[in-house]
């Protein structure tokens, strides 16, 4: 059984989706705990399937130096952390203080602290003022930022670099009219429409779990 709305597409056949996650292995301790808090606590976390995803990414592009915005209790950036091994450096960014606290926690436990950059502000300014370019950039702000994220993003990678961004099927609303006043599924629209008219970027959108969107910089 699927227990966390954290988990649940919207548009994938729920018998599909349940045998999606019944195949990923058990986490650790720090983890499973993050994953039952942020469901008891309703905080939107990428969830384990994605969260391999990311993993895989960082692992196969050797990314070092990452960026991620919008961090809340830290779950996907220790997935991340560890995925960049030893020498990776990554950057956590989030607008609320109380979840940075809390990441924190996780992070010293989880034995990452030192590979994580706490910063708690608004993430896009967070990282126009960051000096450098990195190797990967994970989006996960409000989605009615995703457009001014991807501005933001696009100067402060590396050539060959990924901008990797959740949501962007939006349970599946961002493949249907907007309705009236949905200023996230707008934001989410306009973001997906950008990303694939770059002439600087090489999209590919996977409907895994909520949508992710994986773009290379040329
Ligand atoms: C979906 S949650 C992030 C979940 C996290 N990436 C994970 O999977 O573990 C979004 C977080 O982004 C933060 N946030 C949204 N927009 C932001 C912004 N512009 N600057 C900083 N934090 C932001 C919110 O406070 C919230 O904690």
């Amino acid at each position: 059984m699927i227990r966390s709305e954290n988990l649940r597409s919207g548009y994938i056949q729920e018998d599909v989706e349940e045998y999606v996650y019944q195949l990923l292995p058990e986490r650790d301790k720090v983890i499973r705990e993050m994953e039952e808090y942020a469901e008891q606590n309703r905080i939107p976390i990428i969830g384990p399937a994605v969260a391999r995803l990311l993993s895989l990414l960082v692992q196969v592009s050797g990314a070092k130096r990452i960026f991620e915005m919008g961090s809340a209790i830290g779950y996907s950036i220790i997935w991340l952390a560890r995925a960049a091994g030893p020498k990776g450096k990554v950057i956590y960014t989030d607008g609320d203080s109380q979840k940075a606290a809390r990441a924190k926690d996780y992070f010293r436990r989880a034995g990452v602290a030192k590979k994580i950059d706490v910063r708690v502000g608004d993430a896009i300014e967070l990282l126009k003022k960051t000096p450098g370019k990195f190797d990967v950039i994970f989006n996960d702000v409000d989605k009615t930022q995703y457009s001014a994220a991807l501005r933001a993003a696009l100067p402060k990678l590396q050539r060959g670099g990924l901008l990797i961004t959740d949501n962007t099927l939006w349970s599946g609303k961002a493949a249907r009219p907007a309705a009236v006043g949905d200023a996230d599924t707008l934001g989410i629209q306009e973001f997906n429409r950008l990303v694939y008219e770059s002439k600087q970027l090489y999209p590919v959108l996977i409907p895994l779990r909520d949508g992710v969107t994986v773009c290379r910089k040329n």
